[in-house]
């Protein structure tokens, strides 16, 4: 494909499909040329703000009369399956959001539709796009902090009212992110977990996660919706030091384990080390991190897949559909469960 300005639609324009609509109009790279919704107030707010003219409530109307280059997808999670298969059956290009699909069924169904048809697809797991999470990814995998040893990931905050119509839980709507942060960062499985939740009206509102991942790393996770103050953080001990990342303030530490990087001490075992040399100060570096939204690279690697016509691989999409179930399951049988 030439590097002409891509026609692009958005299905579903609430408050993430307003965020897309925001980022491409900025992009030189692509155009929002329509966007389908079954909520007129929510078209008309996409007209009058980013004066989008193409609107439609009938996706079908959408699909057929506008020639686009790529589809959008940003509709609640229990719509994206059927949406999904329309768009990949009219051999569009889609980024879906996070989740893919409600299960692992749905979303191996849709990987290989679009397999099967040749047409690039893509997963909207935007932290993957974080240049934070970029960052310690590089570090890890590149060995410069030694074999990570644990993980601590936190994303809380206020319940987003729209859950109280959506009803989704609070696994179905953070966990994903996080499930797929854990093997993406280190490049290692999550091989069993163990859950604790919540609920408040049959809808979880809070939990904590458990999991052992191959090359002995522990994690845990906690996402919550009953917590007035937001964070999305994580902390990831590696064997020479430990990285503590702000997912949201974009800023990345370093602290140095002073035991490990200190040739001169030898001693047997972690135990020794550890009370040998308790309370001694660590040597802290705060990387610099150019910021930038990343929505924003999502998307610029969104326009990448569809003038290289590339097939990406979205099985990563299905295991995380796996292993979220499984948190649930855990939860129901009060049992830790092993991944397969
Ligand atoms: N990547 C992220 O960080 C992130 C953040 C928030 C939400 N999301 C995902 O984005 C999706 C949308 O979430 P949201 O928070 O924007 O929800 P929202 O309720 O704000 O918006 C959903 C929109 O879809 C419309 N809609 C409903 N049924 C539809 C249908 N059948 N066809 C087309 N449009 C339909 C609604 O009218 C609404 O405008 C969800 O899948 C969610 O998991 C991702």
């Amino acid at each position: 494909m030439t590097n002409k300005v891509l026609k692009l639609g958005v299905i579903g324009v609430g408050v993430m499909g307003y965020n897309h609509v925001r980022v491409i109009r900025d992009s030189e790279d692509a155009d929002i040329i329509a966007v389908c919704d079954p909520s007129q107030d929510n078209l008309n707010k996409i007209k009058h703000f980013f004066k989008v003219e193409n609107t439609y409530q009938d996706i079908t109307h959408f699909l057929t009369k506008e020639k686009l280059d790529g589809v959008i997808i940003s509709s609640p999670s229990t719509t994206h399956f059927d949406i999904a298969k329309l768009v990949i059956e009219q051999k569009i290009p889609l980024l879906v959001e996070k989740p893919l699909a409600l299960d692992q069924e749905q979303a191996k169904t849709l990987v290989a539709l679009a397999s099967n048809n040749k047409v690039p697809m893509m997963v909207g797991y935007v932290e993957r796009c974080n240049p934070v999470t970029l960052f310690a990814k590089n570090i890890i995998q590149n060995g410069n902090c030694g074999p990570v040893k644990h993980i601590n990931i936190v994303r809380i905050g206020p319940f987003p009212k729209r859950m109280a119509i959506h009803r989704d839980g609070v696994v179905a709507d953070l966990s994903t992110h996080d499930i797929d942060l854990l093997q993406y960062m280190t490049g290692h499985k999550i091989n069993r977990l163990f859950s604790s939740l919540r609920y408040d009206d049959k809808q979880d509102m809070y939990a904590r996660t458990l999991f052992e991942m191959d090359n002995d790393i522990s994690a845990s996770c906690e996402w919550s919706w009953i917590s007035p103050f937001r964070k999305r953080s994580f902390e990831i001990v590696c064997d020479m030091g430990t990285l503590i990342g702000d997912l949201t303030e974009q800023h990345l530490y370093y602290y140095r384990n002073p035991i490990m990087t200190n040739p001169d001490i030898i001693l047997e075992n972690d135990f020794l080390r550890a009370l040998k040399y308790s309370g001694l100060e660590n040597e802290v570096t705060k990387y610099v991190i150019q910021k930038e939204e990343p929505l924003k690279q999502e998307l610029k690697e969104f326009i990448r897949i569809i003038r290289e016509n590339e097939l990406t691989d979205c099985h990563f999409a299905v295991d995380v559909l796996n292993i979220m179930n499984c948190i649930y399951q855990s939860f129901e049988n009060k049992t830790s469960i092993d991944i397969i």
